[in-house]
């Protein structure tokens, strides 16, 4: 695994940027593997004010997302599917046609994933974005992840729902299932760019680096893929440094 060590929040996502201009600058055709929650933000408005100030294109680029939360539609503003809109894709010239995502309010769960995962095998991601939970998940991956698991339906930690719910009213309101790309999926990807920023995420930036491989740390197997690159902050890396 490659380390990147940079001084704050703004230097992480900066970098970050600069590895995925790199793979569309390479590839106009490029698959990008995105991420939501609060980590990708800064890289997100990096890609939108480089579009407008270089005319960097995405028109050709098509994005898998990692997760969706499920019942919420892409109408709702706390699903994945508008945060990705809201936050990055409406900014750019992207056609959302070719933006997919899990849909969270699929009648057949079950077929849901196995398009989704039939979609993966054919849209294999040259570089994935991921964040990290603060047990170590990656996407909706929560300790105890079979490493080769696929797309399916699971069961949100306690901790994640905790983490997440700032972004709701109330805690009751956090959904409690999603549909989640397995860590076969991830691992697939030709380059996996995970970021992590602030105190929050020490613990488990050491456990993924420094850490046994162990599906009770999901992230730990991204040790065994052979082009992962990690971009954290000074204190994200506290532990590691
Ligand atoms: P965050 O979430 O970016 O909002 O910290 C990361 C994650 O849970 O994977």
């Amino acid at each position: 695994m490659k380390i990147i060590v940079t001084k704050n929040y703004e230097e992480m996502s900066a970098e970050a940027f600069r590895l995925v201009k790199e793979v569309v600058k390479e590839n106009p055709e490029a698959v990008l593997g995105l991420a939501t929650g609060s980590t990708p933000l800064g890289l997100y408005a990096e890609m939108i004010r480089d579009h407008r100030e270089n005319g960097t294109s995405y028109r050709r680029v098509r994005t898998v997302n990692l997760d969706e939360y499920e019942g919420l539609p892409a109408s709702d503003e706390r699903s994945y599917a508008y945060f990705m809109r809201h936050n990055l894709f409406d900014g750019l010239d992207i056609e959302l046609k070719n933006t997919h995502i899990e849909d969270g309010t699929a009648a057949a769960p079950e077929a849901e994933c196995a398009r989704y995962n039939a979609l993966l095998s054919v849209l294999r991601q040259d570089i994935q974005v991921l964040g990290i939970g603060s047990n170590g998940h990656i996407a909706f991956n929560e300790p105890g992840t079979p490493f080769d698991s696929v797309t399916r339906v699971v069961t949100l930690a306690e901790s994640t729902v905790r983490d997440n719910s700032r972004l709701f009213d109330r805690i009751e309101d956090v959904p409690r299932r999603a549909f989640s790309m397995g860590l076969r999926n991830i691992m697939n990807a030709r380059r996996v760019l995970l970021l992590a920023n602030g105190e929050k995420k020490a613990k488990a930036v050491y456990g993924m680096v420094r850490g046994e491989v162990t599906e009770q740390l999901p992230a730990s197997i991204l040790q065994r893929h052979a082009d992962c690159i990690l971009v954290c902050d000074e204190a994200a890396a506290r532990l590691i440094s």
